[in-house]
């Protein structure tokens, strides 16, 4: 997501920040920003677009003379991309400057309690929140300004923060977004990640939880949420450039794999309020929502896949037809659908050519938008009725992974909150579930426990020709992107079956030595599954299968078994599709091939 740096010493800030946002761009970013302590106080500059753009208009930070400051490369969540929803943020009366990576969740009763107080906003940001608050706290005293402040702050945070009156000294805190320290001789460092200092130092300091550090010329001071002292033991990074920016992964897919459960907690947590669900929809009334007699869901690729995963669990709790199609059929099918029709789009990019064009065509015959999307202000976005954000981050790997997982986490959240609306689950189901989805990240972080067991699948499987996969009603849906991240970026060939559909030709298939990855995680049809599996075995096939951890039907069939956490039915499609993207990385990894960049693919495909 946002990328953070932060500099005082006795160089030149400017220039220096610059290229170390440059070391982030990684990340993805569409806006750029810093603010710069020099003789007068504050000096910000902002712009939309490229770094290059900032660079020009600071004529490489020359125009902006100082020897402390912070910058920041933003990818928006708030607000869409703009020169004032860039960072930094000023307070209203220009006495502090913020960077911010992360959600504010509350920053609308924040902005509401601040507004009372006279405080005048200029952004849409949950960030400009932040600035506007330490301001109100501050009365001579930074580091409590922050503290206040910050005590007030809910959601996911990482903060560096100039005070106009404080040229010698900056603010650094965190919580759930990652910040670190860099230690120089004489000058001291702020950034998200490492790549941005490796030219100044090795040696860091990583903040932990809600750990706040002021830094000067002279050092770096840390202290905990209590505001005791807190020694760090420096950090001496060895890793050279390329591996930095991945985190220290081998690939980017790798590290959004792992990255899962913090995406999807951001996705998930701002929309939940004491246990009840907000989507914030802005256009689209309770009314409307009452009145739908039919969902249509459209979107490529694995979005589509999301989409035949929610088909299932959208038709079950709120008892309308849901159907699913692909963006590039949809538009030219002469679709039937009205006023009375729900489209939601499902676009990671919001750019896909095929699917803008079909949400167009839903619109033309009247049917109501909600697009779910993970990039800001992007063309789908901004053609909706209304939009839900995958607060994923920026997803470089081709092959799509955590886009996958929060898409699927946003498709819970619409379902649970049609269903209250809708009167179709009672207030007990309704609580279970939103439970279920609150405890979903850590569950997602179990399945990531899996990582050497599928390492070890892998290596006795990559080289094969052919590898298919079975399932039925959920299963089925997540059996198809299992099979396609494994083609995307291990080229092996996969098919994915309806187990029920097996004895009407795939069947003929399978011969000795034939891998066949069997999901059984959808209980009621678990036994037919085990019939489906004996049936491949007595042709020889080899079987991995999933299933609940304290079944043990399957486990007496299958070759091997990945055993998945008993969980809500609710969440429980997110658990089988973290082993199989890891399958699919080790399988391409074993095999050589360019994992982050497949041969043929794109990451958005803008043509159709
Ligand atoms: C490409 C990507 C897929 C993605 C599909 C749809 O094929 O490689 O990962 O699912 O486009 O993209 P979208 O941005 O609309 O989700």
């Amino acid at each position: 997501m946002c990328g953070i740096v932060g500099y005082i010493g006795p160089k030149q800030a400017a220039p220096l920040l610059l290229e170390a946002l440059e070391k982030l761009e990684y990340r993805g970013y569409d806006s750029a920003g810093l603010a710069i302590l020099g003789g007068n106080g504050l000096s910000v500059c902002k712009a939309k677009g490229r770094l290059s753009v900032l660079f020009d208009w600071t004529e490489g930070g020359a125009t902006m003379p100082g020897t402390a400051g912070i910058g920041h490369t933003r990818w928006a969540t708030h607000g869409e991309p703009s020169d004032v929803n860039s960072h930094p943020h000023l307070s209203h009366s220009g006495r502090v400057a913020v960077v911010h990576n992360g959600i504010v969740e509350n920053y609308a009763e924040l902005r509401e309690f601040l507004t009372e107080h006279g405080y005048e906003f200029q952004s849409d940001t949950d960030t400009e929140i932040v600035a506007q608050l330490v301001d109100f706290y501050y009365h001579g005293d930074p580091v409590k300004a922050v503290r206040d402040a910050e005590s007030l702050l809910s959601g996911s945070y990482a903060l560096g923060i100039a005070f106009a009156a404080h040229p010698d000294l900056l603010i650094a805190v965190r919580k759930d977004s990652p910040l670190i320290l860099g230690l120089g001789e004489g000058e001291n460092f702020i950034a998200s990640d490492i790549p941005a200092l490796l030219k100044h130092t090795r040696e860091i300091v990583r903040l932990d939880e809600r750990e706040l550090a002021v830094l000067t010329r002279a050092g770096v001071s840390v202290y905990d949420r209590f505001g005791d002292p807190v020694e760090k033991a420096p950090e001496h990074i060895a890793w050279d450039v390329s591996a930095a920016e991945k985190g220290g992964y081998a690939h980017f897919m790798l590290k959004e794999i792992m990255e899962q459960p913090t995406a999807i907690r951001n996705t998930i947590s701002p929309r939940i309020k004491d246990g009840e669900i907000d989507l914030g929809l802005v256009h689209i009334t309770e009314e409307v929502i009452r009145a739908i007699d039919k969902i249509n869901i459209v979107a490529c690729g694995s979005a589509s896949y999301v989409g035949m995963t929610s088909q299932y669990m959208l038709s079950k709790m709120l008892h309308v037809p849901v159907t699913v199609e692909l963006a590039s059929e949809f538009r030219y099918s002469d679709p039937v659908v009205d006023e009375k029709t729900l489209t939601i789009v499902i676009s990671q990019s919001g750019e896909t050519l095929d699917t803008l064009f079909a949400l167009r065509e839903a619109k033309r015959r009247g049917a109501h938008i909600i697009s779910v999307v993970n990039v800001v202000g992007s063309a789908i976005a901004n053609e909706s009725e209304d939009v839900l954000y995958t607060w994923a981050g920026p997803e470089i790997a081709v092959a799509t992974t955590k886009a996958y997982s929060t898409q699927l986490a946003v498709m819970y959240l619409i379902a649970l909150h049609f269903a209250r609306l809708r009167g179709t689950l009672s207030d007990a189901a309704l609580s279970e579930a939103v439970a279920a989805l609150e405890a979903l990240p850590a569950l997602v972080e179990e399945m990531l426990g899996k990582r050497e067991q599928m390492q070890y699948l892998a290596s006795l499987f990559f080289n094969l020709r052919d590898i298919f996969f079975i399932g039925r009603n959920i299963d089925y849906a997540l059996c198809l992107e299992g099979s396609l991240k494994l083609k995307e970026i291990s080229y092996i060939h996969s098919e994915a079956y309806a187990a029920g559909e097996l004895k009407h030709g795939t069947i003929s298939l399978i011969e000795p030595g034939t891998l066949v990855i069997a999901l059984c995680t959808h209980a009621p049809l678990r036994e037919k599954m085990v019939s489906n599996i004996r049936e491949v075995k007595a042709r020889g096939a080899v079987v991995i299968a999933f299933t609940d951890e304290n079944d043990a039907s399957v486990p007496a069939v299958a070759d091997h078994v990945i055993a998945l956490p008993s969980c809500a039915p609710l969440v429980l499609p997110s658990m089988p599709l973290i082993p199989l993207q890891l399958f699919a990385y080790y399988v391409a990894l074993l095999k050589g091939c360019d994992i982050d960049k497949p041969r043929n693919l794109a990451k958005s495909v803008t043509v159709e």
